[in-house]
């Protein structure tokens, strides 16, 4: 069992997001962010909570309640059909500990409980074998491959993974 606990995004989450930004982190994300950028995606997170539009959260251990990294899903359609997408980052200092696993887990149990029956997707770069690997983890399964445009302008392959929650 995984000590990996998810604290809903809150004010004091910037610094979360600003820790996310690694360079190394970015590969697969379109490179770092600025400051300008950070201020922006935490305002959004805020807000898009307050409207039930998203749900972001810190990912803490009991040794680390300032977080290891960020997790989260937020309303989506697939193909004209609803859903939720979800997106995840662990530290570097963090990664390869199973937390990045655990916290999809948890996600996913959050969304099923949020509305049940309604599908999780994740559209992790076909390259980026460490969110290919958790997304299988997690029980997701793999439906195929799209070229998706992350961050604007920039295309890249990506795979589709899907989980079914069960209807209430
Ligand atoms: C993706 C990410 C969150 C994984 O975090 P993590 O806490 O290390 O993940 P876990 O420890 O739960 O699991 C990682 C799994 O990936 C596997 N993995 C890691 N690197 C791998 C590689 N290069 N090739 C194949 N498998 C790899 C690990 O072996 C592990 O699987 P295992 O437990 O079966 O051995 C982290 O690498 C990250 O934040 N990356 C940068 C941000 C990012 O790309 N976000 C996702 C965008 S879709």
């Amino acid at each position: 069992m995984s000590d990996v606990a998810l604290r809903p995004w809150a004010a004091d989450d910037l610094e979360t997001l600003r820790r996310a930004n690694a360079p190394e982190m970015m590969t697969y994300l379109g490179g770092p962010e600025t400051e300008e950028q950070l201020v922006a995606r935490h305002e959004r997170y805020l807000r898009l909570g307050s409207e039930g539009a998203a749900w972001m959260f810190r990912i803490v251990t009991p040794d680390h309640p300032e977080g290891v990294g960020t997790i989260g899903y937020w309303r989506h359609e697939h193909h004209g059909e609803p859903a939720f997408e979800t997106g995840w980052a662990v530290e570097s200092a963090y990664q390869g500990r199973g937390f990045a696993t655990a916290a999809l887990r948890l996600a996913v149990a959050d969304a099923a409980h949020r509305e049940p029956g309604t599908p999780v997707y994740a559209y992790p770069r076909v390259a980026n074998a460490a969110s290919n690997a958790i997304c299988r983890k997690a029980g997701f399964t793999l439906e195929g491959e799209e070229d998706f445009e992350h961050p604007k302008g920039t295309w890249a392959a990506s795979n589709v993974w899907v989980l079914h929650p069960p209807a209430a």
